[in-house]
């Protein structure tokens, strides 16, 4: 029998009134079932979920192999405590994952939870096997909420505000993101590349030696500072100055990673070897599970005890994990991803096209299924200062965010991204061609009606 005493219509009062205000919400509800694209609330609403719980989801909610997969694991064993013994999961999880990383090198794995603990790990790894204390990031970058990881994370200062002194030893270069370098979205990816490769040299001789710089660290796709895609040319830039100085490079794919813009890793676009590769959400489509990946030779080196973690690796999310390396390529999932990409792209840009949405929009981008719109703004961060302010246009703060609600009071879950005016979209990576021209065109109705609204 159960125990529950409160009427299921007083739940969300219920939720505001003691779940922490710290925690922010984009939409009202309750949410009770999620199948494939779309999203159930406990009111009766169907949503289209263009999030994917932010980027999580990437095999649809309750993939039936991946839910059954855990399923049959939980009545197996659930917790295999991963400093007591290996369990199979683990290491069939291993064995799935070994032909798609980025780099023959990388064969070396932990599991853990989640992306956060993943980059606490990954800084530990690289200061322990350097014996350097420093780390470089990037403007703009996001590893995470734990104390090492928000020392490393530039893109809102709602993260760390108020709770400093955060870990030391922390420097920041630009990313190849125009704004940051106040030039237009036209400027070329080399001409950025440059910027960026001339102030990390920069930083090595005027702020951190490289004798006492451990790692830079980086998010291939720039998520929460805007869902930039960084050149190759930038990448290849790193690992040169990471080989010159035995600088470790940490590559952070969490949200990037697992087929999310079309290939395993978007690493794999510019053929750069990580030192040290992150990965997390779209691993285990749900269950928490990240991995941080290296290459023997290094990891030979930790000391036994220095990583581990209660329910690090949890059998369960491990057993979840195989099935959806399975799934992806049973359903031919790489394969969609292209498809609906095209899409995704040709219906964003026929608006940027369009004369009466085309002052509004300054920037169309992404790889694969991590694409952005970013929309002009009158008052964004310096919009004093920036070129890509609007002229002679007035354009009210949050465009981004009255559009995504838009969006969701018709039916589809989105999110913006970064201090700019972005939207970001991340349906699930087998979204049918259908779901897709509905997304597409809630988007463009909402956008329509935000720009008429004024
Ligand atoms: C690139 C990146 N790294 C790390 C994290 C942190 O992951 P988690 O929220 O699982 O701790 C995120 C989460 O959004 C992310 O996008």
């Amino acid at each position: 029998m159960s125990s529950s005493i409160l009427p299921p219509s007083t739940l969300n009062d219920f939720g505001k009134k003691h779940v922490t205000k710290g925690l922010a919400r984009i939409s009202d509800g309750i949410m009770v079932k999620g199948k494939g694209s779309y999203v159930e609330y406990l009111d009766g609403k169907k949503m289209l979920d263009f999030t994917c719980g932010i980027g999580v989801t990437n095999l649809g909610h309750s993939h039936p192999k991946v839910s059954r997969a855990a399923a049959d694991q939980c009545m197996n064993i659930v917790h295999a405590q991963c400093s007591i013994a290996f369990h199979e999961p683990y290491l069939r999880l291993i064995e799935r994952l070994l032909p798609v990383m980025p780099h023959p090198s990388l064969d070396s794995f932990f599991f853990w939870n989640s992306g956060s603990e993943a980059v606490e790990g990954a800084i530990k790894m690289a200061r322990a096997l350097t014996g350097r204390q420093n780390i470089v990031t990037m403007q703009g970058a996001y590893h995470g909420r734990t104390f090492g990881a928000m020392a490393v994370t530039k893109s809102k200062t709602v993260y760390s505000d108020s709770v400093a002194p955060l870990m030391p030893g922390v420097f920041s270069i630009p990313y190849p993101f125009w704004h940051q370098h106040r030039l237009p979205p036209s400027i070329p990816p080399s001409i950025l590349t440059e910027q960026c490769l001339y102030q990390l040299h920069l930083l090595l001789s005027q702020q951190t030696s490289p004798k006492d710089t451990a790692a830079i660290i980086i998010e291939p796709v720039l998520g929460e500072g805007g869902y930039v895609p960084a050149p190759k040319e930038f990448l290849a830039g790193l690992r040169a100055v990471c080989d010159q100085h035995g600088i470790l490079l940490i590559v952070d794919e969490v949200q990037s990673g697992f087929g999310r813009t079309g290939k395993w890793f978007f690493i794999e676009e510019s053929g750069v070897k990580p030192d040290i590769l992150l990965m997390a959400k779209g691993l285990a489509n749900g269950f928490p599970l990240s991995g941080i990946v290296s290459r023997k030779e290094l990891t030979d080196k930790l000391a036994p005890g220095s990583m581990g973690g209660t329910y690090a690796g949890n059998a369960v999310s491990c057993a979840a994990a195989c099935a959806v390396a399975d799934a992806f390529h049973e359903e031919n999932i790489m394969a969609n991803v292209q498809a609906r990409s095209q899409e995704l792209f040709a219906s964003l840009n026929a608006l940027r096209d369009d004369q009466t949405l085309a002052q509004y929009i300054l920037d169309v981008r992404g790889r694969g299924l991590m694409v952005a719109m970013e929309f002009a703004s009158s008052e964004g961060p310096g919009a004093a200062f920036d070129p890509a302010t609007p002229k002679g246009l007035t354009v009210k703060k949050g465009i981004a965010s009255r559009v995504t609600k838009k969006c969701i009071e018709k039916g589809m879950l989105l999110l913006t991204t970064s201090v700019y005016e972005v939207v970001r979209f991340i349906p699930p990576l087998n979204i049918s061609q259908e779901d897709m021209k509905k997304g597409c065109d809630i988007f463009a109705e909402s956008l329509r009606e935000v720009v008429r609204e004024g």
